[in-house]
This record gives C-alpha cells, sequence and structure tokens, in this order.
C-alpha cells in the first residue's frame, strides 16, 4: 500500500497515475453500496476525497479498491495544466467501457475541472451521471439520488464558507504515521497562469479548533505526522463567531504553534507558503519547535522579475532572494523546495537564464518544474499570447531539470556522515529486511530494520546515498 507521504511528496505531479483508495474502515458487509475513488491533482484534492469518503460512509457507502464491484466511480479531478486533463479524460474512457458492460454504475466527476467545465462535462461527456465542484460534496448523497432516477444530477456551486470544518475525513489508503488535514480552501491571488481560483474560489480559513481537535485525534490514533495544507497557508487567519468569545484571531504562525504543542512526538509540516505572505513570526515558530520541520515549500514560478511581474506574484526577484537569506538565517540549514514554470508567456532566453541564475542560487533540495500550460479563463490567457514555442518551453525545462539533479544529489551528498531523526513509514519499497522514513528535511532515508517499528522515530546516521534516497544505519542517540 503506497504511504500518504508518498502522494504529498507528489504533490503537484499530476500527470501520476490516480491512487485507488481503500480505507481499512468497516466491513463492506454493512454498506448498502460501494463507491471506488481515484485522485487527481494536488494534495488537497486528495484531502478532499478522504472529505467525500466519510460523506459517502455516513449516507451506506463502503470504499472499494477494485473499480469493477463497485456502484459508483468517482474521479477527483485536476486543471491545473492541460495535460491534468487528458488524464481524466483517458480515464474516463475505460470507465466508458465498464459502464457499457454494466448500465447500472453511476460515474462522477468531482474536483476542479468538474468545476472549470460545469454543464459542459456532461454534453462532452456522455457517459459521466454526476458533475460535482469542491465545494459542493455535502449534496453528493441528494445528487447520486437524482442520478439514480436516471437525470443527470449537477451541483458546481462555490460557497464562500464552505471548509468541512465538522467532517471527520476517512483516512483512505493510509500508512497510519501521515496525514493531511485541509486548514483553508481557495485562493485569493490572482497569479495569472493559474486555474485555482476559479476552481476552487475564494480564500476561507477553516475553524482552528477544530484543526486542533482533528490533529490531536489523529495523534491518539496513532499517527505521528500532519501536514497542514493550503494554497497559501501564510495567509491562514481565523476569527472566533462569537464576539463576547475571549478567544483571539488566529493566525498561520499561532496555528501552526497550537499543532506543534499537542505532542513533542507529533511531526508537524505544511504547505504551501507564498514568499509574500510568509512572516519572520512563521519561521521564528519553526525555530522554536523541534517538532515543526525545517522544510519549506516556497514557489517561485520564475528567476525573472519582469516575468514575476506579468504572472502577477506580487514579489520580485530581489524579494525573494531576500525571503530565502532570511529563511535560512533564522532557520540555518532549512531545507527548501519550490516550483518553477518555463516558457510563460513572452519569455525570452534572458528570462530563462534568470531563473536558471536564481536556482543557482537557492540550490533548491527539491523542486517541480513545469513547462507552462495556458488554462482557459485565466487572466494571462485573456491578457497575453502563448507566444513561446512548445519546443523552446520544453527544451527550458529539461535545462531546468538538469540543473535541479545536480543540486539535488549535491543536497543528498551533503547529508552523507550526519545523523538525523527519521519517522519510519513502512517497510523499504526494495526489501523486506529494511525501514523506509522521512528526515525531517523531508529526504527518504532507508535503513536495517533491526527491532523498529513503523511509526517509529529513529536516529540514523547516512553513509551514503542515490539521487532520491539517503541509506544508513540506525544509532543510539
Ligand atoms: N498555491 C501554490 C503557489 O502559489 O505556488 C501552488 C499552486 S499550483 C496547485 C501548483 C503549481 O502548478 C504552481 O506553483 C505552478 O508552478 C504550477 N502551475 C500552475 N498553473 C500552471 C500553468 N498554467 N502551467 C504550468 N504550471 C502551472
Ligand atoms: Fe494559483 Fe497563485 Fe493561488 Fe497558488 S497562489 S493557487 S499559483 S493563484
Ligand atoms: Fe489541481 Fe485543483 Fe489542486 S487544479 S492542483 S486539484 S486545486
Amino acid at each position: 500500500m503506497s504511504s500518504l507521504f508518498t502522494i504529498e511528496s507528489k504533490v503537484h505531479d499530476e500527470s501520476r497515475q490516480g491512487e485507488a483508495y481503500s480505507p481499512i474502515i468497516e466491513s463492506q458487509a454493512n454498506f448498502k453500496k460501494l463507491f471506488y475513488v481515484e485522485s487527481y491533482g494536488c494534495a488537497m484534492n486528495f484531502a478532499d476525497s478522504e472529505v467525500v469518503a466519510s460523506i459517502l460512509q455516513s449516507n451506506g457507502y463502503g470504499a472499494t479498491k477494485n473499480c469493477e464491484e463497485a456502484d459508483l466511480i468517482l474521479l477527483n479531478t485536476c486543471s491545473i495544466r492541460e495535460k491534468a486533463e487528458a488524464t481524466v479524460r483517458k480515464r474516463l474512457t475505460e470507465f466508458r467501457k465498464l459502464k457499457k458492460l454494466n448500465p447500472g454504475i453511476l460515474v462522477g466527476v468531482l474536483g476542479c475541472m468538474a468545476e472549470r467545465l460545469k454543464e459542459k462535462f456532461l454534453q462532452e461527456e456522455s457517459l459521466v451521471d454526476l458533475v460535482v465542484g469542491p465545494d459542493a460534496y455535502r449534496t453528493l448523497p441528494n445528487l447520486i439520488e437524482e442520478a439514480e432516477t436516471g437525470q443527470k444530477a449537477v451541483n458546481v456551486l462555490l460557497n464562500r464558507d464552505e471548509t468541512y470544518a465538522d467532517i471527520s475525513p476517512i483516512r483512505l489508503n493510509s500508512n497510519g504515521v501521515n496525514a493531511f488535514v485541509s486548514i483553508m480552501r481557495g485562493c485569493n491571488n490572482m497569479c495569472s497562469f493559474c486555474v485555482v481560483p476559479f476552481t476552487r474560489g475564494r480564500e476561507r480559513s477553516r475553524d482552528a479548533n477544530s484543526i486542533i481537535e482533528e490533529c490531536k485525534n489523529l495523534f491518539t490514533d496513532g499517527f505521528k505526522e500532519v501536514t497542514l495544507l493550503g494554497q497559501n497557508v501564510d495567509s491562514y487567519h481565523w476569527e472566533p463567531f462569537n464576539n463576547d468569545s475571549k478567544e483571539e484571531a488566529v493566525t498561520f504562525a499561532a496555528l501552526l504553534e497550537k499543532v506543534a504543542l499537542i505532542s513533542p512526538l507529533l511531526r508537524v509540516r505544511f504547505s504551501t507558503s507564498h514568499p509574500k505572505d510568509i512572516t519572520d513570526e512563521v519561521l521564528h515558530t519553526i525555530a522554536r519547535h523541534e517538532n515543526i520541520c525545517n522544510y519549506i515549500h516556497l514557489p517561485v514560478q520564475s528567476g525573472s522579475s519582469r516575468i514575476l511581474q506579468l504572472m502577477n506574484r506580487t514579489y520580485s526577484r530581489e524579494w525573494y532572494i531576500a525571503k530565502v537569506n532570511r529563511i535560512r538565517e533564522i532557520i540555518p540549514g532549512c531545507g527548501l523546495s519550490t516550483d518553477m514554470i518555463t516558457g510563460f508567456c513572452t519569455e525570452t532566453d534572458e528570462d530563462h537564464e534568470l531563473s536558471m541564475s536564481l536556482m543557482e542560487y537557492c540550490k533548491y533540495d527539491l523542486a517541480y518544474m513545469y513547462f507552462y500550460s495556458e488554462r482557459p479563463g485565466t487572466l494571462a490567457a485573456r491578457r497575453f499570447k502563448d507566444d513561446v514555442t512548445e519546443d523552446i518551453k520544453k527544451k527550458r525545462l529539461q535545462e531546468m531539470v538538469d540543473l535541479h539533479r545536480i543540486h539535488s544529489l549535491q543536497s543528498m551528498q551533503r547529508d552523507i556522515g550526519k545523523t538525523c531523526k527519521v519517522l519510519v513509514e513502512g517497510v523499504s519499497k526494495k526489501s523486506a529486511d529494511e525501514l523506509q522514513g522521512r528526515s525531517d528535511h523531508n529526504k527518504v532515508v532507508v535503513f536495517p530494520k533491526s527491532n523498529f517499528e513503523k511509526g517509529d522515530y529513529v536516529m540514523v546516521k547516512i553513509n551514503s546515498c542515490t539521487a532520491g534516497t539517503l541509506i544508513g544505519t540506525a544509532v543510539s542517540e
């Protein structure tokens, strides 16, 4: 069974296969019907599938890993790039075959592609029965009933208040060690290339008390790591509803601290930070708490201030570099990762060189790199011409990937000889005699099993590495 952390580590890689979910919960015999869900896109979509599973289970649907035995097949989709949507369309053609064999099956499309295409989806994909946007999952049971009568069911209303705060997600495909916890939804930034504000709506923060409660319950259930999720976690801001309440407004730094204080044995991660919003207060909070991982995902998108302005990222190259310097000053040795786009509208060779030199400066431990994919309706699609040829976009991307490969290998090699604290996530994929876990800096570490178990923290001395894995041996503290 793949771990949730594996999902997190590929958080932006929508091209991978969807994950088939099989919650280890009540016996299927307790359910009147079975559902099967595949998720694509970012961690927030994966977390949403866990909310959907909870809503469905309360309405008599049990999860199955086998789509052929399901009464309801759901695809939780992503629209971030054209390729992400193409992957879903291809998968739908496969389900179409299944539906032809068994016309009683319902096929539903959830998530960002449902929101972007709305009713159009039903015209384009005749065998889809349900189209449900990210803020409409509570209505799924009614929509399913409607679809069962042979009607097409659609709800793509965005809702400024919906955070699903009261729903306990059902941990799908869980390794029992790492869990995602959504702390907010939507995005108020208007990066010109990005479809998310259109598919996820306005930003809203979830009730801090419900987040703490969920994290506490996870810890009680044996989970050892939570990843707090939002498109822009640093703008998290929650005000208690009751004016008479003595509770104060909760910022992201305060929330991080509250989660970290649940137990020193609960590791805390978060994603994603926006360079314009991450504050010194957040950085000091990370530095103060040993259990908040020293690792920040800080997407830059481009190293050229001119392109950053066209992207509407609201910071310049210099501002970003100053932020990286500040991170390294307050949290020495902090792990750093990023997202980069090549070939955005009007990008010249000089702009590309600026992106390459920024990567050289930051030497990211991890980078998710993409070539620009125009998304209908976005500011960039409306205002600018997608004028860099696909060949050039891909050539620049390859150069960037090659450069990053050097940096990530150097980052791995720097850890040889060091001892790091590893949270064990399970048995290594390559050998049953070895365990696999993650370091505080989010690197995969493999070491001989001995008597250690999943969920243990183990001090491991790193002896060697490959491009993606540190290899070591357990040492006593
Ligand atoms: N909220 C995060 C941020 O501000 O960076 C991440 C948002 S998005 C889900 C993940 C990444 O996809 C972005 O950081 C960006 O690099 C990439 N992306 C978004 N739109 C894109 C597009 N139209 N073409 C190529 N890559 C895109
Ligand atoms: Fe998209 Fe920008 Fe919001 Fe990230 S911050 S989700 S890139 S609009
Ligand atoms: Fe994709 Fe929607 Fe996430 S577009 S990246 S699934 S917010």
